[in-house]
């Protein structure tokens, strides 16, 4: 429950495990660029949540910085929105300890995250692995987040983020306290975008631990590259139909047009109106020069970026100062409310 009546703010994360993908861009980044100008936004490089598993430190460190880079390239301008490392403040570690202790372990045990990337080891996996959902929700709450730009994917871990905000309310009786953060799934150009599904498998998303090179489109990619990538796509034998519904039972190629569709602006209707009829070798053609059009520029600010690393590490510290000052006194607040000694 919450009777919370502070102000909108947006939020959101990346994880820092690889390169930025067509998937994150838009499926977040793009969002994260819209409504920095209409809301208070913070934008942060989920460091903490990427080494539960495995990170090389050197490549973590670039890997941090890319994001960064991938952010402002796509638009995000640190001066108006807040951008910082997650580890650079410590308010989100310190707040996802209490948190631990109002999670439930039942609430954990549902989470499928844990389920698909743990897989049948999972008594291998790190415990950080385990309770990464509970630091996501602190990561939220520490500045009282009221929305949340994710893909399709986080829905699970947002409804998770609103049990323990609701349970905290509830058990130290401050209804007002944290408010219940909702997720912004749809992006201003709809349903499209939520979830972009691999290139090689229109049954899995498009992820930046997926084997194949082809399965994903980079930020990084060049126009070659995009354009090959498309090219070998897999797809069908069938011409397009000339209305969604014909899409269904057709993974592959709904995702093609999903991207299309995302991209333009365009519903899949309209798209369909344009390509229906038209098979694999006159949309793909299409679908490339789009894709090139709209993400072969961010690659190249996105270099230009990664080469000048100083300039970026000094917008992160800013960015994780003004971050602080919003998450200290909460954290401090909680501290008092749990009855920590202050
Ligand atoms: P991560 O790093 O896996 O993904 C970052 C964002 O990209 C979206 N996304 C996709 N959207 C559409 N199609 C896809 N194929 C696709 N792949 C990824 C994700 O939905 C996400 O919005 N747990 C989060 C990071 C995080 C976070 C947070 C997010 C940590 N703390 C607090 C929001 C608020 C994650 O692993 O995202």
């Amino acid at each position: 429950m919450s009777d919370y009546q502070g102000p909108m703010r947006v939020l959101s994360g990346i994880q820092t495990s690889g390169e930025m993908h067509l998937g994150n861009y838009l499926g977040a980044i793009r969002k994260f660029v819209a409504l920095q100008h209409q809301h208070e936004c913070l934008y942060f490089l989920a460091d903490m949540h990427a080494v539960t598993v495995w990170q090389d430190p050197e490549q973590l460190r670039r890997q941090t910085l890319h994001i960064a880079a991938s952010f402002m390239a796509a638009g995000i301008d640190p001066e108006t929105a807040t951008v910082f490392p997650q580890s650079q403040v410590r308010a989100h570690a310190e707040l996802a300890w209490i948190f631990n202790c109002v999670a439930r372990l039942g609430w954990l045990d549902r989470m499928t995250q844990f389920k698909d990337k743990a897989g049948k080891n999972a008594e291998r996996a790190s415990v950080g692995l385990y309770t990464y959902p509970v630091l996501q929700a602190a990561d939220i709450l520490v500045y009282k987040a009221t929305h949340v730009p994710v893909g399709e994917d986080q829905k699970q871990h947002l409804e998770l983020s609103r049990d323990i905000a609701g349970k905290f309310n509830h058990d130290y009786e401050k209804p007002d306290f944290f408010p219940l953060p909702e997720p912004l799934i749809k992006g201003e150009f709809g349903e499209a975008g939520a979830r972009i599904m691999s290139l090689r498998d229109g049954s899995k998303k498009m992820s930046k631990s997926d084997p194949s090179e082809n399965a994903c489109i980079f930020l990084r990619d060049d126009a070659d590259a995009i354009a090959k990538k498309i090219k070998k796509a897999k797809s069908d034998a069938d011409a397009l139909p000339s209305e969604p519904d014909g899409l269904e039972d057709r993974p592959e190629a709904k995702n093609l047009v999903g991207i299309y569709t995302a991209l333009s602006g365009k519903s899949s209707a309209e798209v369909l109106v344009e390509f229906g009829g038209q098979g694999f070798g006159v949309f793909k053609p299409a679908l490339a020069e789009l894709v090139v059009e709209k993400i072969a520029p961010i690659g190249e600010e996105l270099r230009r970026l990664e080469a000048d690393p100083g300039y970026l590490q000094g917008a992160l510290r800013t960015g994780a100062e003004k971050a602080a000052s919003i998450a200290d006194p909460v954290v401090r607040e909680v501290k008092d409310i749990v009855g920590f000694l202050t």
